[in-house]
């Protein structure tokens, strides 16, 4: 996630495209950059690590003009969050500039072949390879005495990209225009009154218009000042209709959802598919990680993997586990991070620690993380944030691209995690071949069905949570119940429950209720219980098998059960007061869809009660302190 303003017209442009990356800036805040040109001038530059107000800083100081312009608020994805990689990024010539949002899959590929051409790169970034594609272009049409109009240029330097991308590009030989592009990142692009612009979303120019066109994937636009034309990438003309936003200014900065949350909910499938993006091959049944510097050696002769994470982090890291020990056949253990270092663990230099973060600067795991270093392992980080305390200090990082989580309960991050953990444990079992390629294909097949799925449930379950909530935002305790990989999400529920409605709610592992807890039950308390199942997989047969004798138990006491179970699942109907569906999929992938209704459960129940959803009392979205 990146946020892109571009306008070309006749207002002072600097002020303009600074205050849309300002209303932008809950895209990405890593760095922040605008390039503007005049037919007069070549394009002038600024740019600036960290947030908005830096790049403000440097402008007070070396203020620039011009008549059209893009600029650029940044969450980093490949290449640190640094000035240097911050966009605008430039061709050699430095007469055109690019801004992008997305991840450009075969770029290294690019890269290799560009620089076999004699194009030299100044940065770590995806991005900057677009910028030298289209140069590419434009001086094989110069070398041919042609001359290629940018819009031309950028079509054929966009047909050779793999992965997702939103640009933007201007050039100085081609003055007052901006082109466009879309595949995959939102784009919209403003009609004005002979100016126009172009943004990753409606909140970077709703002031100025409501009148807007959606980009779909594979369009292109070009503004001048003359108006926009549409075109597809063979240069075809296109039509898309104009739409006139209503939202306010502040509903359009939760693209119309009512919280950060809600809207951070229903960005999972995105998210879900970023995380896996360029990662896995369906082909070859492989997982690539290439962030990761541990050697093929290490991943072969760990002897154990220790987990260290907090909160939502720990959650995942304990449905990690399962994952990487059914997968690579190694021990995992798990910490909270604020105890690991406390215990004086037993550690082994040949283990692998491995450190879940959403922030990446939380202090108990940046404490157990060094623990681990300090005691000769060599650390993994899975973080959302590049450049974080814990990536820079890992021997390898799994970004999870999720984008900027703004809500403090965390849940597009959380699904991230479980995907890179998904990732993680394929990676080790092909690298200690515990796993063969049939089965590899088949999960990563399936891996790449899920942002399908999670988009279905959200279509499906969010009226169904909506009027749960009716019933159940009055009671003051809930249960959240379930075995195996999902007792994990079952805690995760209940954490997600009592920090944003302040219920209190407990998870629990679904056998146990009989050794304690099933004196709590009586006709007042909710209990939600995991009771989905992978028919093609006899243990999660089996383990559904005793969730559903659980449910009678509960329902023998009177308790009132929301059952989360797989779509067709007939029987469970029966049993239950309520069941919340989800698509099938292997065992130890349902955690990524079974949260998603547990997500929109705590939500409604909170908005129902009043709560303040996206900042709960008494928490932090990061926390810096032992
Ligand atoms: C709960 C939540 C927290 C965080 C925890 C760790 O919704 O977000 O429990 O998971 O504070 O934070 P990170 O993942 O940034 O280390």
């Amino acid at each position: 996630m990146c946020g892109i303003v571009g306008y070309v017209g006749n207002k002072p442009v600097v002020p303009l495209i600074i205050e849309g990356l300002r209303r932008l800036e809950y895209r990405g805040y890593d760095s922040a950059g605008i390039a503007v040109g005049s037919p007069r001038s070549d394009l002038e530059l600024r740019r600036a690590p960290g947030k908005l107000r830096n790049l403000e800083e440097v402008i007070r100081e070396h203020p620039l003009h011009g008549t059209f312009g893009i600029g650029h608020t940044r969450w980093a994805t490949h290449g640190r969050p640094t000035e240097e990689n911050a966009h605008p990024h430039r061709d050699c010539s430095g007469r055109l500039v690019v801004v992008h949002n997305g991840i450009v899959e075969n770029y290294l590929a690019l890269k290799h072949e560009l620089i076999t051409e004699g194009h030299k790169f100044v940065t770590e970034t995806d991005t900057e390879i677009i910028a030298h594609l289209i140069e590419q272009e434009l001086s094989s049409a110069a070398e041919s005495g042609k001359t290629m109009p940018l819009e031309e240029a950028v079509r054929r330097a966009a047909r050779r990209l793999t992965g997702a991308y939103a640009i933007g590009v201007i050039s100085a030989d081609d003055p007052d225009k901006i082109v466009a592009a879309r595949n995959g990142p939102p784009a919209v692009i403003g009609l004005g009154e002979g100016e126009y612009f172009v943004a990753s979303d409606v909140p970077g120019i709703l002031h100025h218009t409501r009148d807007l066109y959606f980009l779909a994937d594979g369009d292109v636009a070009i503004l001048t000042k003359a108006g926009v034309q549409l075109t597809n990438l063979a240069g075809e003309h296109v039509e898309r209709p104009v739409q006139r936003i209503l939202w306010d200014p502040i509903q359009a900065e939760k693209s119309g959802y009512k919280h950060f949350m809600l809207k951070e909910i229903f960005e999972q499938p995105r998210a879900i598919r970023d995380t896996t993006l360029g990662r896995i091959s369906l082909d070859t049944g492989k997982v690539y990680l290439s962030e990761m510097k541990i050697t093929e050696d290490d991943f072969r002769n760990a002897t154990k993997i220790n987990i260290a994470a907090c909160g939502t982090s720990w959650h995942a890291a304990t449905a990690g586990k399962f994952m990487i020990e059914r997968l690579a056949r190694v021990p995992v253990e798990v910490d909270y991070a604020s105890e690991y270092r406390y215990r004086d663990p037993i550690a082994d230099p040949s283990a692998l620690g491995l450190l879940i973060t959403q922030s990446g600067e939380t202090a108990d795991t940046i404490a157990a993380q060094r623990e681990m270093v300090a005691k000769g392992m060599k650390t993994i980080a899975i973080c959302n944030v590049v450049g974080a305390m814990i990536a820079r200090e890992a021997h390898g990082t799994i970004y999870t691209h999720a984008g900027p989580e703004i809500g403090v309960a965390s849940t597009k991050a959380f699904t991230a995690q479980l995907v890179a953990l998904f990732l993680f444990a394929v990676h080790l079992a092909q690298k200690r071949e515990t796993i063969s390629t049939e089965e590899s294909s088949r999960l990563l097949e399936s891996l790449s069905l899920l942002p399908g799925k999670v988009e279905e449930i959200l279509r499906t379950v969010d009226s169904v949570c909506e009027q749960l909530a009716k019933t159940y935002s009055t009671a003051r305790d809930f249960l959240f119940l379930g075995r195996g990989i999902h007792y994990p999400i079952a805690l995760e529920g209940a954490l997600k429950l009592k920090e944003i409605s302040y219920i209190h709610a407990e998870g629990y592992p679904a056998g146990e209720m009989k050794h304690g807890p099933n004196a709590l039950i009586d006709e007042t308390l909710p209990v939600v219980v995991l009771a989905t199942k992978d028919n093609d997989n006899r243990d999660s047969r089996l383990r559904y098998e005793k969730t559903l004798s659980n449910i009678q138990e509960v329902t023998a006491r009177s308790g009132k059960v929301i059952a989360v179970a797989i779509e067709g699942d007939e029987e469970i109907k029966q049993l239950v007061d309520h069941v919340l569906y989800v698509p099938s999929a292997p065992e130890l992938l349902l955690p990524v869809l079974e949260v998603v209704p547990l997500q929109l459960l705590a939500y409604h129940i909170a908005v129902r009660r009043g709560c303040d959803v996206d900042q709960p009392r008494n928490l932090a979205k990061s926390v810096t302190v032992e």
